[in-house]
Order: C-alpha cells, then sequence, then structure tokens
C-alpha cells in the first residue's frame, strides 16, 4: 500500500489535470501485474511476439504509434525503439515508474502523451466519432499498435457513464468499441490489435460460472494468434474462483 501511494504521488505532478482521475486505476494495474507477474508472463510474451511479428514484414520503420502502452509489460519496447526512427506511446496515464524506466534506458526517440483514445467526449457532444482521426497528423506513420487497450476503452466509458453527468447514448459502449476497430482498420500503415475478447469465471473444479463478451457484441477482426489470460489466479480475488480472459492478435 505504501508503494502504490509513493507511486500515486510521484505521477500525480507528471500527470495532466485531466487525467489525474486515471491515476489510481494505473497504479492498481501496476499493483496487480506485480502479483500476478508470473501468470501474466505467457501473455505479456504472447502479446510482445503478436506485435513483433507485424511488424517484421514492414519495409519502412519510421514512427510506430502504441495505443494503451501502459506499462510497457506487453510491449516489446526495446525492439520498436531500436527499430524506428520515432516511437510514440499513447495512454490516459503514463506512471512515474514507467517514465523513470524510460529516462534510465535512455532512449532518444521514445514520446510520451497523454490522452484518452475512446472518443467518449466527442460521443457525448454528439460530434463525429473519430477517436483515431488524429493519427492523420502523425508524419511518416508506419506502423500502430492497440496494446490491450480496447476492452478497457468499454470498461472506461461504463465507469464515467455511471458517475459523471450528461447524456450518452444507449449504445455508447458498442459505438466507441466499434469506432476503435474502424479506425485501426482504416489506416494507411501496418497495424497491430491485441485485445482481450472475453471473460469467463472458472471454479477449482474448471466450471465456468459466467461468461461475458468484453466488446459487447461488436465483431473483431479474424485472429492470427488466441490464447488465454489468466487476469485474476486463484487467490487473487477469491480462493473459489478464477478469472480468465480470451485475448486474440490481428495485423
Ligand atoms: C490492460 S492495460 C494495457 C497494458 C499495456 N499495454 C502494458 O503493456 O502494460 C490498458 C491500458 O489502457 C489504458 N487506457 C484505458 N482506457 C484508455 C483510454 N480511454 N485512452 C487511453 N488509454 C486508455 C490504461 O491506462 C492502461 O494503461
Amino acid at each position: 500500500m505504501i508503494t502504490e501511494a509513493l507511486l500515486y504521488a510521484a505521477t500525480l505532478p507528471l500527470t495532466g489535470k485531466p487525467h489525474r482521475k486515471f491515476i489510481r486505476y494505473s497504479v492498481n494495474l501496476w499493483s496487480r501485474a506485480g502479483r500476478c507477474a508470473e501468470d501474466w508472463a505467457d501473455h505479456e510474451e504472447k502479446s510482445r511476439n503478436a506485435i513483433r511479428a507485424a511488424a517484421a514484414g514492414l519495409r519502412q520503420k519510421r514512427t510506430a504509434v502504441v495505443l494503451g502502452s501502459g506499462l510497457l509489460r506487453d510491449v516489446p519496447i526495446e525492439e520498436l525503439a531500436r527499430d524506428f526512427d520515432a516511437v510514440v506511446l499513447i495512454d490516459l496515464v503514463h506512471l512515474a515508474s514507467v517514465r523513470l524506466w524510460l529516462a534510465a534506458k535512455r532512449y532518444r526517440n521514445v514520446r510520451l502523451i497523454e490522452r484518452d483514445l475512446s472518443g467518449y467526449d466527442d460521443l457525448a457532444a454528439g460530434q463525429e466519432l473519430e477517436p483515431l482521426g488524429f493519427l492523420r497528423s502523425v508524419p511518416y506513420l508506419d506502423f500502430v499498435v492497440s496494446a490491450n487497450l480496447l476492452s478497457q476503452i468499454g470498461r472506461g466509458v461504463k465507469r464515467r457513464h455511471e458517475t459523471e453527468a450528461g447524456r450518452m447514448p444507449e449504445d455508447a459502449v458498442e459505438r466507441l468499441i466499434a469506432a476503435h476497430l474502424t479506425g485501426l482498420s482504416g489506416l494507411p500503415c501496418q497495424h497491430c490489435l491485441v485485445t482481450d475478447i472475453a471473460y469467463a469465471v472458472v471454479d477449482r473444479n474448471g466450471k465456468t460460472h459466467e461468461e461475458a463478451d468484453l466488446l459487447h457484441g461488436v465483431a473483431p477482426p479474424s485472429a492470427k494468434a488466441s490464447w488465454t489470460w489468466p487476469v485474476a489466479p486463484l487467490g487473487e480475488e477469491s480462493g473459489d474462483y478464477r478469472i480468465e480472459h480470451k485475448v486474440l492478435a490481428a495485423w
């Protein structure tokens, strides 16, 4: 708890005011990722491998953009920084620990941007929904990665919708998820989508008690790879059940 509080306090002054409310979610992610490191290792390596495979055939490696870069656990940042002229990491929040690690690595070509990638504000304002439209102004863009972000957009939208005033359409979550996928598929360069698409609550005997579609009925592109991510192994949320997410990678 003390480390979490320190990380929160160190990240606060480094984060723009509109994004400070999201710091606690990133700290929670950091905390859980540390506790579950062993159980998450396979998922993280498979995510990194998908991104490596998607970038492998590129003729030019000028600018790469990573959407939902977070803790950089499932992103092969060392290879991206080595192979691309510029790497842009975009997330709601970049924790102080991530900033410190990047500074220690002395990457000169890695840039951090804080941005809400969901499109929530545009949808709430009744404006055109194009959450990835800003990528058109990124010069020499050769590669875009959506790194285990998409299902989080859905969760974040539901959370904001419940706590903030203002009207959102009934189908807001579906529309924002679909807009992310449309934005990715419309890019004029190579892209790689890694996302969890479903979750299951499984008991000690392997019996599934609950399942849900994390993409809310929006069809993902066909997978080039898929695997299971033990998001909450036995003991993390309960001693009686574990939570597993189904993940796919497409490029
Ligand atoms: C499951 S984590 C992905 C982890 C990350 N790729 C890594 O390697 O550690 C989801 C990430 O998406 C970010 N995120 C969630 N909603 C977002 C939004 N609307 N805009 C930008 N980033 C968002 C979170 O802050 C978090 O870092």
